[in-house]
C-alpha cells in the first residue's frame, strides 16, 4: 500500500522569525495521522528547521538541488550538503524554476540524479501550462517531462522518488484542477510508469500541487491515484497545512 504524503513548499515567502513560528506551530498542532509530512524551507533555514524537527514525525527537504556533485558552481547547493542536514526530500523541476531560472528537462534530470545519488528522495514536479491544456497537449507535456528523467536516470531510480503533478495554471492562482481533472493525469502518469515497471508504478507516491487548501484536499485525496499534495501558499499557515494533512483521515 502506498503511504500518503504532504509536502510544504515555503518558496521565498518566509523569514527567520516566521519560519521558527511556523515550525513550532506545526509541532504543537501535529495530529495523529498515519501519513507522511514534510516541509521545504529556503536553504538558509534548513539547519535550524532540521534541529527543531529532529525527533518529531515531520520531515524536511529542499526546494532545489544543484546539477553537479561539487565544483565551481557559485551560489549552488549540492545534494551532499543537503544530506549533511538530513534532508529527506528535494523538490526538482518546480515550474517556477523551469520558467524563471531556465531549468530544462535535462537540468531537471541532472538534479534528480544528484538527489538519488546522495540518498535524498527527489520530488519531481511536472505539469502543463494553460495553453498546453487548452490545446489538448496535457498528456504530451507530462510524458515528455517524465520520460526525460526516466531516460537519464533510469526507471529503477524511481523506486526512491516522488512525483508531483502540478498544472502550472493552478499554482498560486487559486484555480485548482478539479479532483477528476487531476485524477485523469495522475492515472496517466501511473500508466506511463507501468509500461516500464509495474511495481514502481504501483508504489509511486504521486502528489497533486496547485492551490491545494483545506477546502479541496479531501476531494483530491479521495481519488485513487492522488497520494497527497505539494502545497505552496497554504503550507505557510500551520493551521491550514495541518488541516490539509488531516484530510487523509476522512
Ligand atoms: P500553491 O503552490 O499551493 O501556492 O498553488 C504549489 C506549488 O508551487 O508547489
Amino acid at each position: 500500500m502506498r503511504r500518503n504524503l504532504v509536502v510544504g513548499n515555503w518558496k521565498m515567502k518566509i523569514n527567520h522569525q516566521s519560519a521558527q513560528e511556523l515550525v513550532d506551530g506545526l509541532i504543537a498542532g501535529m495530529p495523529a495521522v498515519d501519513a507522511d509530512i514534510a516541509v521545504c524551507p529556503p536553504f538558509l533555514y534548513i539547519p535550524e528547521v532540521s534541529q527543531r524537527l529532529a525527533n518529531t514525525s515531520i520531515s524536511w527537504g529542499a526546494q532545489n538541488v544543484a546539477t553537479h556533485i561539487e565544483g565551481a558552481y557559485t551560489g549552488e547547493i549540492a545534494a551532499v550538503m543537503l544530506k549533511d542536514f538530513n534532508c529527506k526530500y528535494a523538490i526538482v523541476g518546480h515550474s517556477e524554476r523551469r520558467a524563471n531560472y531556465a531549468d530544462t528537462d535535462i537540468t531537471v534530470a541532472q538534479r534528480f540524479q544528484q538527489a538519488i545519488d546522495a540518498g535524498i528522495i527527489p520530488v519531481l514536479a511536472i505539469g502543463e501550462l494553460l495553453e498546453d491544456r487548452e490545446q489538448g497537449r496535457t498528456f504530451d507535456v507530462v510524458a515528455k517531462q517524465l520520460n526525460a528523467v526516466i531516460d537519464f536516470a533510469g526507471i529503477d531510480s524511481f523506486q526512491n522518488a516522488v512525483i508531483a503533478y502540478e498544472p502550472v495554471w493552478a499554482i498560486g492562482t487559486g484555480k485548482t484542477a478539479s479532483a477528476e481533472q487531476a485524477q485523469e493525469v495522475h492515472l496517466y502518469i501511473r500508466q506511463l510508469l507501468a509500461e516500464k515497471n509495474q511495481q514502481i508504478a504501483e508504489n509511486m507516491q504521486i502528489l497533486y500541487g496547485g492551490s491545494v487548501k483545506p477546502q479541496n484536499a479531501e476531494a483530491l485525496f479521495a481519488m485513487p491515484d492522488i497520494d497527497g499534495a505539494l502545497v505552496g501558499g497554504d503550507s505557510l499557515s500551520a493551521d491550514s497545512f495541518l488541516k490539509i494533512y488531516s484530510s487523509f483521515q476522512k
